[in-house]
């Protein structure tokens, strides 16, 4: 199978991109954050506190998330209900990244990815793809954005939803996290050696798909 691992800081436009090149190369799109976060929204509605690793280690292993493809758009469903409209929200991802600190909460998804990687020809987009779940994928890149771009991505994401939300919290949520992120002790976000480091600031979505689909090409993708 031929797989490409698509990691990066939140909002750099991993699954715009990651989407777009699955659809054009006629791959299966995998967007782990959905599946950190569908469980982060069992823990939420379940009053988990995030802080307590225990208490969401033991939650999280009663549930079962799995993933369906309409149309080929990405489902997750968590306990069988498809729960993609709820997971997009700020408060959802802030919670995702505190809890996807914790072993227990990795381990259990990491046999869901390499799954899914070794049935299907896979984009599969994350923090830690290149690094520690698909390590032999032919194509890897590390995709971000300055913090200011990722910013104005998420409050203009954010707007068109009709939510609400200032461009500092934003901000601000977006530096947390990618300390969070970036520092956690088990697969935290860096880029593989072997990835290729691409800056989308000044790059449109065209340009950052068809590098993505030449990086395919060169490494024997028809
Ligand atoms: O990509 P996203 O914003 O949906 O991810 C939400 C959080 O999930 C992110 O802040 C960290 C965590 N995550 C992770 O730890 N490992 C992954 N492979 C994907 C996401």
């Amino acid at each position: 199978m031929f797989q490409v691992a698509i990691d990066g800081p939140a909002g750099a436009g991993k699954s715009t991109i990651a989407k777009k090149v699955a659809r054009e190369m006629g791959f299966i799109y995998a967007d782990t954050g959905a599946m950190y976060r569908a469980m982060a929204l069992s823990c939420l509605r379940c009053g988990i506190d995030k802080g307590d690793e225990q208490a969401v280690t033991e939650h999280c292993n009663t549930l079962t998330v799995s993933l369906n493809y309409e149309n080929g758009e990405q489902q997750v469903l968590l306990n069988g209900e498809n729960v993609n409209a709820f997971i997009r929200t700020e408060e959802v991802g802030n919670t995702t990244s505190a809890i996807s600190v914790y072993r227990g909460v990795r381990e259990k998804l990491l046999d869901l990815q390499r799954k899914l990687a070794g049935d299907y020809n896979v984009v599969m987009d994350g923090r830690d793809i290149g690094t520690n779940v698909l390590t032999g994928a032919q194509v890897k890149v590390y995709l971000t954005a300055s913090v200011e771009t990722r910013a104005k991505r998420r409050y203009d994401e954010l707007m068109a939803r009709g939510e609400k939300g200032s461009m500092e919290d934003i901000e601000r949520d977006i530096r947390e996290r990618d300390e969070r992120d970036m520092n956690r002790e088990i697969a935290p976000l860096k880029q593989a050696e072997d990835a290729c480091y691409l800056d989308s600031s000044d790059m449109t979505i065209d340009e950052v798909t068809e590098k993505i689909k030449s990086l395919m090409r060169e490494a024997g993708w028809k």
